[in-house]
């Protein structure tokens, strides 16, 4: 048990609760910002004369030193260390000696694991976004090829119009466009570093704060030091954006689930993302999709959890704030698995044309543009809508579709029809008639298309921007 302040104990901690307050088990994850934010802050403190530039050199060789030996193996993060942060500490000391003692002039742990967590999360965001975009990519590809690929559009999960793939797919574009545009907000708001506030009030020793801020990135230096060693805000919009992505996720998962089932046979899930029964030869069961939707519950969890955690809490730093990196670590992991898997699965999906085509002509989907053929012919909305109700009506007793009554079926319901009724309702006319920007015919989603193409070609990254 190698403890950062021992001195002012005289018994050793209970075996338990050492365990208990320990955090090397998960923060060990946040090496790598450990050793960046303690080398801006030696650079820093070299440069305001609080360390001579030897002694600054020889730290830094050391965290580089313990760095590359953590990724080659040589160096094991174990057990016996509290938290990362007196690994780091002792590692350096054992390595380069007495100098090592003075990495933490002016520093608390309460604004380096502050800082860590930040650094951390501002790289996570970066790759979400990365994620995104791929599937954004693969989204409108899909959407271009898929432009006349008819099928039922939905409401209350009964045939409503018929729409397109590329329609239907463009949906989930914008969804996750937005995705995009919340991760670029968090990550504007959450760039100021808490580096120098030490425990909560800020040091006597002339830190430059706003250096520190610039060696790593940050917009500047967080301006009130009780905040920035609490602040977790960011982490609460994350896990919110997060939670945001996996619900989008889930609802996408839930149409493939759907789609996929035997009664609607609309789509064929590429092997290499799907599984067998090990009792029932003939299944192929959509078990990414659903993982997909349940694992929403645990990215959930995590915002609940913090959100829970933070309630209450007086300032300034409380040991109940350790408890935000498991269950983000876990949000982060699982969202990045989910985009990774399910864009892959749906960029290899099969769509079986005929099935959805036909499913689209089927449950009277064309009925809106018979009611509009008769408006056409001069009859109010209000009457034809009840007159095509009654051709529904007859349809179901005859078992007809629309398109399938004779001129002089129609005609006994209004003498309004002629034999242009059969080109107005015809799935084709149905779908491409719908020309308002946002809708599904042809030349309106060619312009949303080329539209969205320029978004993501002008699309700069998150650290430019
Ligand atoms: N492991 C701690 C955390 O994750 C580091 C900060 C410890 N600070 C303290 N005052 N005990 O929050």
């Amino acid at each position: 048990m190698a403890q950062l302040w021992g001195g002012r104990f005289t018994r050793e901690t209970d075996r338990l609760a050492y365990r208990f307050n320990a955090s090397i088990g998960f923060d060990k994850r946040l090496l790598q910002q450990d050793i960046e934010g303690s080398i801006a802050h030696v650079t820093m403190l070299a440069k305001q004369g609080i360390l001579l530039i030897g002694e600054k050199d020889r730290i830094v060789e050391g965290l580089t030193g313990i760095r590359e030996d953590v990724a080659c193996g040589r160096l094991q993060i174990t057990e016996e260390y509290e938290d990362i942060h007196s690994f780091v500490e002792a590692n350096l000391i054992a390595r380069i000696g007495e100098v090592g003692k003075k990495l933490h002039t002016g520093r608390s742990r309460n604004d380096q694991v502050a800082l860590d967590m930040r650094l951390y999360v501002r790289q996570e965001i970066v790759e979400t976004d990365g994620l995104l975009k791929g599937f954004l990519e693969m989204l409108l590809s899909l959407m271009e090829e898929h432009l006349e690929t008819y099928m039922p559009g939905f409401t209350h999960l009964q045939k409503a119009q018929p729409t397109t793939l590329a329609h239907h797919l463009g949906a989930y574009f914008e969804m996750f466009k937005r995705d995009r545009l919340r991760m670029r907000d968090i990550f504007k708001r959450m760039n100021f570093c808490p580096l120098g506030s030490g425990a909560l009030a800020g040091t006597t020793y002339p830190l430059d704060r706003d250096y520190t801020a610039a060696l790593m990135g940050f917009e500047g230096p967080a301006l009130n030091s009780m905040d920035a060693v609490s602040d977790r805000d960011y982490l609460i919009e994350f896990l919110s954006a997060l939670s945001t992505v996996m619900m989008h996720l889930s609802r996408f998962a839930e149409e493939v689930i759907v789609w996929n089932s035997n009664e609607y046979g609309f789509v064929e899930i590429d092997d290499t993302y799907s599984t067998g029964s090990s009792i029932m030869p003939q299944k192929k069961n959509p078990d990414i999709a659903e993982l997909v939707r349940g694992k929403t519950g645990r990215v959930y969890g995590a915002l609940m959890g913090i959100l829970t955690t933070m309630k209450g809490l007086p300032l300034a730093y409380n040991k109940d704030m350790q408890e935000d990196k498991e269950g983000t670590f876990d949000a982060i992991d699982t969202v990045k698995d989910c985009l990774t898997l399910f864009g892959a699965m749906v960029g290899t999906m099969k769509f079986r044309k005929d099935v959805m085509a036909r499913s689209a002509m089927e449950g009277f989907t064309n009925a809106t543009d018979a009611a509009d053929y008769l408006v056409g012919k001069g009859v109010p909305f209000r009457d034809a809508h009840g007159i095509i109700g009654q051709m529904v009506l007859y349809c179901i007793a005859q078992n007809k579709s629309i398109e399938e009554l004779t001129l002089s079926e129609l005609t006994s319901l209004s003498s309004a029809f002629g034999e242009d009724f059969y080109g107005a309702v015809s799935l084709k006319t149905c779908v491409e008639k719908r020309l308002t920007t946002g809708a599904p015919g042809v030349s309106a989603m060619q312009e949303v298309i080329e539209r969205n193409r320029k978004y993501i070609s002008q699309d700069q990254g998150i650290f430019e921007n």
